[in-house]
């Protein structure tokens, strides 16, 4: 069994930073024969969560909001790894991020948890060069407490410093670093 990798990506630019290093890590699992999905959360218009808990009813089946996130909670469940990859906004996760993790209550809590087990990384990029200045620090330690609370195993953080669309594959050593997160997600789970 080939090991499945979602990436989620979370910037609204296609060709930006995080989704060239987001493309190394699909470069590194693919090598050791993984295979991946990569989506692009910008193009889906997802709606926040409304906080109206009927997703947490015993007998519910998930978030109610009928909009595209449904195409994702089941590509969520099927993949062996799960790569959260978002520009640095305002000191924190992009909104697309946001939204997109505030969406997983459904499938993340108590019985419904679909990610127990699972692993995880995240890849941010940030114009500033240090990383608590940027506010990458807030993002990584927000995703630690994420993946806590759902009992994954957060596996990876790649990061660095880059503004302009794709200035981040100048930084050899951080396209590098996502080269090898890619080769560690698939060899967690490859058979
Ligand atoms: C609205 C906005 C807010 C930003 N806020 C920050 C910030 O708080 N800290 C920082 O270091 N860079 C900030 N940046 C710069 C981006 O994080 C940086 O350009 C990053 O490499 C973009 O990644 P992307 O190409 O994947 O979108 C901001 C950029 C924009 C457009």
């Amino acid at each position: 069994m080939k090991s499945n990798i979602l990436v989620v990506l979370a910037s609204p630019r296609k060709k930006g930073n995080s989704a060239a290093l987001a493309a190394k890590v699909v470069k590194g699992a693919e090598a050791v024969g993984a295979v991946s999905e990569t989506v692009y959360l910008n193009s889906l218009g997802i709606k926040p969560c409304q906080g109206c808990e009927k997703c947490q009813k015993p007998s519910a089946n998930g978030c109610i909001i009928d909009d595209k996130m449904q195409s994702l909670y089941p590509k969520l469940a099927k993949a062996d790894a799960i790569i959260l990859a978002s520009p640095i906004y305002w000191f924190n996760f992009s909104a697309q991020a946001k939204i997109f993790i505030d969406r997983l209550y459904a499938v993340g809590c108590g019985e419904k948890n679909i990610f127990k087990g699972k692993n995880m990384a995240v890849i941010l990029t940030f114009a500033d060069p240090d990383p608590f200045v940027s506010g990458a620090v807030n993002a990584l330690r927000s995703f630690q407490d994420t993946c806590r609370y759902l009992q994954a195993n957060l596996e990876g953080m790649v990061y660095g410093c880059a503004d302009k669309a794709g200035e981040i594959k100048e930084n050899k050593d951080v396209m590098e670093q996502g080269f090898l997160l890619g080769k560690h997600l698939a060899a967690l789970t490859k058979n």
